[in-house]
C-alpha cells in the first residue's frame, strides 16, 4: 500500500478542497477524473480513495458513474456528498429526489453508539455540518449502518467496517462543517491506516532525488520570471544539480518598476545563483508592434520568449531540459469532469511555451499548491518578503496594458503600479490580499487640474482575495488607502487624470484583463 490518496473527481467545486484539507494532515493527495480506470485505480494502489461531490444526481440519464469495482478492491473509500449518493447507488441503495435542496448549515446527530461509529470518533454530537444537495437515500443494506443525521437528512453518515466503506451527505472539507479535520483524519488514520508523512522536507528529499534521475549530467534551462515559483525551483534544482542549472532572467521590457536591475542584483549577490542576465525589451516591443489581440499578444511574447532561449542554447551548447514552475492548479483543469475545460486564456508557462520541440519539461512542482511551494522557499532559506510576493504574469504589464504597448504606456503603468504597492506596503495591506496590480485602459476621460482642462487616460486598481487563483473575490480596500493611492496617481503620474476600482470576482471575470 502506498501512503496517498486518490480523490475521484466528479465536478465539485470544492474537489481541490478535499486535497487541501488531506494534505494540510500530512498525506498526499491527487485528484483524478472520476472515469480512470480501475485497473489504473489498483495500479495506482492509494491507501485510500475519496469520492468527491458534485453537480449531478446518480439517477440522471449523463451522471458521472463509476465502476463498482472501485468498492470491491478493499481499499477504504470516503465518498463525500454525491460520491456518498453513488455509493448507495453502486451498492443498491434507492436514491431520490429530496423534497427540499438543503443548503447551508445543519446540526448533526450521531445515533450510533461512539464505540460503533468510527468515522466519527471523537466528533461532538451536535456539532455543525455544511450541507449542499437535493438529493436523499432510502434503504440500504444490512452490511451498512447510519450514525449520523440532521434535521432533513435521515442518512447524513454510513459507515461499513467489513466492507471499508463510508460517506457522509455533508462536506468535511469546507471550513463551515466544524470537525471536518477530524472526520477526514479518522478516515485517513484509524480507518485506512494512513501514515502522516507528507511534508516538505520529505518533498525536498525525493524531488532531489528524482530531478537528478531524469536529467542525468545534462544542461537545466530555466527562466526565471521574478515571481516566487521559478525562484524557489531555481534554489530547489541548483540544490539538485549544481552547475548543470542555466538561470535567466530575461527583460521583456513589460516587467515592474526597477525588477529587471533590482532582481538581477538579488538572485547574484543574495541567492548566489549563476544567472544569465538579458535585456531583450527592445525585440519583445518590436515583435509586439501595433498587435492589439490578448491572445496574439500572449503568443508574440511566448514564441519570443523561446528565441531568446534559443540564442542562450546557441552560446551554451545543447540542452535537453527546460524547468517550469508549473503548479497543481495549473495542470488541475486539464483533469476537471468535463475533460480539459476551454482555452480561457494561454498561459506560458502551462505546458504552453510554443515550440518547445526537443526540450523536455521538468517541472517538480505540477504537484504542488502555491502555498506549499512558498514553504519549500522557506526550507531552502528564502526571505519571507520575497516569498509573500504577489503572483505576476509572464507576460507581465503586457496584458495589463489594454491594446498596443509602447514603452511610453510601460513606462506609465510601472509607475502607477509602484505607487499602488507602495501603498500596500505602507498601510500593511499587501501581505493580507493574493494579487494587486493596476491596469492601463486605453480610453481618455475629461478631467481639470488646477485651472486645466485635462484630456488623459485611465488606470484600474485591481485587487483580489484568493486561495490559488483559481476564484477570487475582489477586495473592499479601505476607503483611506484608495484615496491616498487615487491621489498620488493622478497627481504624480502624467498622462493619468482618472483612477477607478475593479469590483468584478471571478467568476465571472478574470484576475487579469487580458
Ligand atoms: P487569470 O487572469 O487567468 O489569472 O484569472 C490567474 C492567475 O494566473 C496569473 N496569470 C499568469 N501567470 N503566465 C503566468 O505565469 C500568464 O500568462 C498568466 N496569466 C495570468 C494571474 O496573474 C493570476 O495570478
Amino acid at each position: 500500500m502506498k501512503h496517498h490518496v486518490l480523490i475521484l473527481d466528479f465536478g465539485s467545486q470544492y474537489t481541490k478542497l478535499i486535497a487541501r484539507r488531506i494534505r494540510d494532515l500530512n498525506v498526499y493527495s491527487e485528484i483524478v477524473p472520476f472515469n480512470l480506470p480501475v485497473e489504473e485505480i489498483e495500479r495506482r494502489a492509494p491507501g485510500a480513495i475519496v469520492l468527491s461531490g458534485g453537480p449531478s444526481s446518480v439517477y440522471a440519464r449523463n451522471a458521472p458513474l463509476v465502476s463498482r469495482r472501485i468498492l470491491e478492491l478493499g481499499i477504504p473509500v470516503l465518498g463525500i456528498c454525491y460520491g456518498l449518493q453513488l455509493i448507495a447507488h453502486l451498492s443498491g441503495m434507492s436514491v431520490q429526489p429530496a423534497r427540499e435542496r438543503e443548503y447551508g448549515l445543519a446540526t448533526l446527530d450521531i445515533i450510533a453508539s461512539k464505540q460503533k461509529s468510527r468515522l466519527l470518533h471523537d466528533v461532538s454530537n451536535h456539532s455543525k455540518v455544511w450541507m449542499s444537495h437535493g438529493d436523499k437515500i432510502g434503504q440500504f443494506p444490512d452490511d451498512f449502518f447510519v450514525s449520523g443525521k440532521t434535521d432533513n437528512s435521515e442518512v447524513a453518515v454510513i459507515e461499513s467496517h467489513p466492507r471499508r466503506i463510508y460517506g457522509v451527505q455533508f462536506h468535511p472539507e469546507v471550513v463551515h462543517t466544524q470537525e471536518g479535520g477530524q472526520i477526514i483524519a479518522n478516515f485517513l488514520f484509524s480507518i485506512a491506516g494512513l501514515k502522516a508523512e507528507w511534508n516538505m522536507e520529505s518533498f525536498i528529499q525525493s524531488s532531489l532525488k528524482s530531478i537528478r534521475q531524469q536529467v542525468g549530467t545534462d544542461t537545466v534551462l530555466l527562466g526565471l520570471s521574478g515571481g516566487v515559483d521559478s525562484t524557489v525551483l531555481a534554489l530547489l534544482l541548483r540544490r539538485a544539480i549544481k552547475d548543470q542549472l542555466v538561470p535567466v532572467f530575461i527583460n521583456t521590457g513589460m516587467l515592474r518598476k526597477n525588477e529587471y536591475s533590482d532582481l538581477m542584483k538579488k538572485f547574484k549577490e543574495e541567492l548566489n545563483l549563476n544567472v544569465i542576465g538579458i535585456d531583450a525589451s527592445a525585440v519583445f516591443l518590436k515583435n509586439l508592434g501595433r498587435t492589439r489581440s490578448p491572445e496574439k499578444k500572449r503568443k508574440i511574447i511566448g514564441k519570443t520568449f523561446i528565441d531568446v532561449f534559443r540564442d542562450v542554447e546557441k552560446k551554451i551548447g545543447r540542452v535537453r531540459f527546460f524547468a517550469q514552475g508549473t503548479l497543481y492548479p495549473d495542470v488541475i483543469e486539464s483533469v476537471s469532469v468535463n475533460g480539459p475545460s476551454v482555452t480561457i486564456k494561454s498561459h506560458h508557462n502551462v505546458g504552453g511555451l510554443p515550440e518547445l520541440a526537443n526540450w523536455t519539461l521538468v517541472e517538480p512542482f505540477k504537484e504542488l499548491f502555491k502555498d506549499e511551494v512558498r514553504k519549500i522557499g522557506r526550507e531552502l532559506g528564502l526571505d519571507e518578503k520575497f516569498i509573500n510576493r504577489h503572483p505576476f504574469p509572464g507576460p507581465g504589464l503586457g496584458v495589463r496594458i489594454i491594446g498596443a504597448i509602447t514603452p511610453d504606456k510601460v513606462k506609465k503603468l510601472q509607475d502607477v503600479d509602484a505607487i499602488l504597492i507602495e501603498e500596500l506596503h505602507n498601510f500593511d495591506l499587501y501581505n493580507r490580499v493574493w494579487q494587486a496590480f493596476t491596469v492601463l485602459l486605453p480610453v481618455r476621460s475629461v478631467g481639470v487640474m488646477g485651472d486645466i482642462r485635462t484630456y488623459e487616460n485611465v488606470a484600474v486598481i485591481r485587487i483580489v482575495d484568493s486561495v490559488d487563483g483559481m476564484t477570487a473575490d475582489w477586495y473592499p480596500a479601505p476607503h483611506e488607502f484608495l484615496k491616498r493611492v487615487s491621489n498620488r496617481i493622478v497627481n504624480e503620474v502624467k498622462g493619468i487624470n482618472r483612477v477607478t476600482y475593479d469590483l468584478t470576482s471571478k467568476p465571472p471575470g478574470t484576475i487579469e484583463w487580458e
